[in-house]
């Protein structure tokens, strides 16, 4: 039997969620309510959606991905976790809709070839930069309809949204401090500063980019020019474990980290780098919010997992930061609901 023993017996109800813009444009073929039945009945339903996803219409494709997502989430909701991980193992085994993986984007994340989940040329699927383009010229007519949808799923967007807005708090430190010095925690490729002229940058004094992930840093040290900007290759460890070097930032960020981090290791390290903040540093940190609506297929398809939190949790993350070092402290949202930025402000 393919599944848990609870699990192949297992009723659940669904709960359609379909926010925003992962809603399809056209109604789901899932009512609200409906049971989704044992776990062969969710295995058949699921192996009826990858016949629609042939045919070359771009309308048609987008929908049933949508409605995909959209089922796989409510499913997500009704299971424990366990059952959730068997369901997913189910669907592997049988390879269902495994012409998804078409996508050279959700391919290369279900199969990192890099040995971790997340690594910077995945990500640059989602900012259209880099070496996507070559990986894309050699998939499919499926696979590249297929990427041209999840590109624009609202996670996607979620990651270039939070990448403009810290563009834009390095644009304004750049403009308004004299001696800038910034700090990218686990900075991949560093493509938020595609959009800022750092180079141009005379004040400033110093642009850290760091990441455990050599190839990624020397990406960066091949594309940017500019005499300040030194780049790291180590674990962000070795911060908790005081080895690194420089300090007084006025702006510390991390975008894509703190998902794959648990919670008690996530609070050490924000503490870590609230105490590398200069007096009136930022620290932003950015984590995908629980709510988000593509968790399913990332899960399922694309075996990509990470950390969701909630606003509390963000704020939790400040647990063992003296708060009355503190002079501003938020959790914002960028404009796709998707990613909380947790901004701090040192006295
Ligand atoms: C999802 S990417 C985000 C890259 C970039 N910040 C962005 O938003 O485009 C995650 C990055 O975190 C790096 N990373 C993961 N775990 C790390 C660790 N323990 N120490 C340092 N870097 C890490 C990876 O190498 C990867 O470049």
């Amino acid at each position: 039997m393919a599944f848990g023993k609870k699990g192949s017996q297992r009723t659940v109800n669904v709960e359609l969620i379909a926010p925003g813009e992962f809603a399809p444009s056209s109604p789901p073929e899932i009512d609200r309510n409906e049971p989704v039945g044992h776990f062969s009945e969710i295995l058949s339903r699921l192996e009826r959606f990858s016949h629609r996803l042939d045919g070359g219409e771009q309308k048609r494709l987008g929908d049933t991905v949508s409605t995909i997502g959209a089922y796989l989430l409510a499913v997500r909701s009704e299971l424990g976790n366990g059952e959730w991980r068997s369901l997913i193992e189910a669907v592997r085994k049988r390879g269902v809709l495994s012409n998804l993986l078409d996508d050279p984007f959700t391919r290369r994340s279900f199969e990192k070839p890099d040995g971790y989940p997340g690594d910077a040329r995945l990500l640059d699927f989602i900012y259209g930069a880099g070496q996507y383009r070559r990986d894309l010229s050699a998939a499919t007519a499926l696979g590249r309809s297929l990427y041209l949808r999840n590109r624009m799923a609202l996670a996607c967007k979620a990651v270039r949204n939070r990448s403009d807005m810290i563009a834009e708090e390095i644009g304004d430190i750049l403009a308004t401090a004299n001696a800038p010095r910034i700090l990218s925690v686990a900075c991949g490729h560093l493509r938020e500063l595609d959009r800022i002229d750092v180079s141009s940058a005379d004040n400033l004094e110093l642009f850290c980019g760091f990441d455990q992930d050599a190839r990624s840093i020397k990406e960066i040290d091949n594309a940017c020019h500019h005499p300040n900007l030194v780049t790291v290759v180590e674990n962000v460890s070795s911060i908790i474990r005081n080895k690194f070097a420089y300090r007084d930032f006025d702006l510390i960020y991390s975008l894509g980290l703190f998902d794959y981090l648990d919670t008690r290791f996530a609070v050490r390290l924000t503490r870590k780098l609230f105490e590398l903040l200069g007096r009136g540093g930022k620290l932003v940190i950015a984590n995908f919010h629980q709510d988000t609506g593509e968790k399913g297929y990332m899960e399922m398809f694309m075996d990509w997992f990470l950390e969701y939190r909630s606003e509390q949790d963000m704020y939790n993350l400040l647990r063992e930061v003296d708060l009355t070092d503190l002079s501003h402290v938020e959790v914002v949202f960028e404009p796709a609901g998707q990613v909380m930025l947790l901004r701090v402000v040192r006295t």
